[in-house]
């Protein structure tokens, strides 16, 4: 014990010395970037946010600011990496960020050696084996990490890169969805909204819960749910257990008048973001409005960890819970005892680091996806017929597809899905609306031929983000081949 002391009392005075010393030879690197700082951004200079300290002490962790507040015209805070600065990336790049912790240091919130300090609000997530971390003085080294960090950073940095609380990390997007309808109590018998212009994967899961889908109909300003058919769809069932919302081809749905919807009839909201992970409504995050948002990293997603997926809530208890039946439902017993059912639906540890990998390109590849995007309309925009997926106002797409559709041209999408696999080039139609698919067209339909004149006259063009501008012109020439 008395040893403990001493060694304890050392490594304070070693980090007095240490971060003491560290301070006055790094003043000039400091204020320099103090200076440059100011210059481009203003004040405050400093960035700082609550985090975890020994014994789970909240304390203030300070940065320098590497983030401008810029917002949108509705005043909303834009995502992270377009608020990111040139000198920002230059700074986190090389760690310079991290230098005003040596003040921590000194002031005695964290040594120079210890595990990371979490953020305050990850603190309950952990067991009892995690929250040892908190047992010994916090540090500006990692070293001292125990067992688990893979999955949990992975949680964690995913939560706080879309602005969610909590996230539980699953084998797939289809698998989050089956847990946020589970956690959202949907069960045999009990009607789900889904729009019916998505991937089965969106409804796949409501049958898995023995639910009933109502499919409805899309709107061409948005592709995705009309609202004033999902207030129909209300009138006609009242009493819905939860509502799927999709943000088709990372486009965001029309979210401030389905969210007043939904309230009105207090119905959970599932958000499906499986294709829109960076997509923001109104500077949010698309998949962070409702009470449960699921995403992908399937291989064909804007980021992938060949197969995953994430459920994202701010309800702790729920996420917990889908924690539990994830992992086979197992009791807190030292036997093997399980009191419900169980699924074998939990990301692994590998996977999870790839993905955290795969979070740190996620802005560059939707900065690339929207170039293709913009090559596509400069190039074929002119063309008489062709119309390009919605770009509205208060929607930042990630631009996962670039879709178009053709309207009365005589050149239909299967001309161009041809033309381009003569070449090798491989291009997609629009989703097949669920009402149209044999096994779904049982279920009730609320709309028109919305959906399905975008099927019909849709195509998904090459969007992968590895395409060289030689590439995308090559694509746009055979297309403009065939309208001449
Ligand atoms: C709209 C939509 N929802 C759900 C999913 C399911 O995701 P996963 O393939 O990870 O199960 C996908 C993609 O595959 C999708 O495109």
């Amino acid at each position: 014990m008395k040893n403990k002391k001493v060694q304890r009392f050392l490594k304070r005075i070693l980090d007095i010395l240490a971060s003491g010393t560290g301070l006055i030879i790094l003043s000039p690197v400091i204020l320099y970037y103090v200076h440059k700082i100011s210059k481009e951004m203003g004040r405050p200079v400093f960035y700082n946010r609550l985090r975890a300290g020994q014994f789970g002490k909240a304390f203030k962790l300070y940065k320098f600011r590497t983030m401008t507040d810029a917002k949108d015209k509705e005043g909303n805070l834009l995502p992270d990496g377009e608020r990111l600065t040139e000198l920002g990336k230059k700074i986190r790049s090389s760690s310079i960020d991290e230098l005003p912790q040596l003040w921590n240091v000194l002031i005695g919130d964290i040594s120079l050696v210890g595990p990371r300090p979490l953020l305050l609000d990850y603190v309950t997530l952990y067991n009892k084996e995690q929250k040892r971390r908190l047992d010994v003085s916090q540090g500006i080294t990692g070293w001292a990490q125990i067992n688990g960090r893979n999955s949990l950073t992975w949680e964690q940095e995913f939560a706080e890169k879309v602005g969610s609380k909590h996230a539980a990390a699953l084998s797939s997007g289809t698998a989050a969805i089956q847990m946020a309808l589970m956690a959202a109590g949907v069960g045999e018998g009990d009607i789900v909204f889904c729009p019916t212009l998505t991937f089965s994967a969106t409804a796949n899961p409501i049958i898995y819960q023995r639910a009933v889908p109502v499919f409805i109909d899309s709107d061409y300003e948005t592709w995705n749910i009309d609202p004033d058919l999902l207030e129909e769809a209300f009138e006609k069932y009242p009493d819905v257990k939860a509502v799927i919302i999709v943000h088709l081809y990372g486009l965001s749905a029309d979210m401030d008048r389905i969210m007043d919807i939904c309230k009105k009839h207090d119905v959970v909201i599932i958000e499906d973001a499986a294709e829109s992970l960076g997509c923001t409504y109104k500077g949010k995050y698309t998949g962070t409005f409702g009470d449960y948002g699921i995403f992908s990293f399937n291989g064909n997603k804007i980021i992938t960890t060949s197969g995953g997926g994430m459920l994202v809530s701010d309800n702790e208890e729920k996420i917990a819970k889908v924690r539990f039946w994830a992992t086979q439902a197992r009791d807190k017993a030292r036997h093997y005892q399980h009191s419900e059912l169980g699924f074998n639906y939990r990301m692994s540890n590998i996977v999870a680091g790839i993905g955290r990998g795969q979070l740190k390109v996620l802005d560059d590849r939707a900065a690339k996806k929207k170039y293709i995007f913009e090559f596509y309309k400069s190039e074929l925009g002119a063309i008489q017929g062709i119309s390009f997926m919605p770009d509205n106002e208060w929607n930042r797409p990630n631009y996962w597809l670039s879709c178009i559709t053709l309207n009365d041209t005589k050149v239909k999408p299967l001309d161009i899905m041809q033309a381009l696999e003569a070449e090798n080039i491989e291009s997609r139609p629009i989703w097949k609306p669920m009402h149209m698919q044999p096994f779904f067209e049982k279920y009730d339909f609320i709309g028109t031929d919305v959906s399905q004149k975008l099927f019909e006259n849709g195509v998904c063009l090459p969007s992968d983000t590895k395409m060289t501008d030689s590439d995308l012109y090559r694509i746009c020439m055979i297309i403009k081949g065939l309208f001449e």
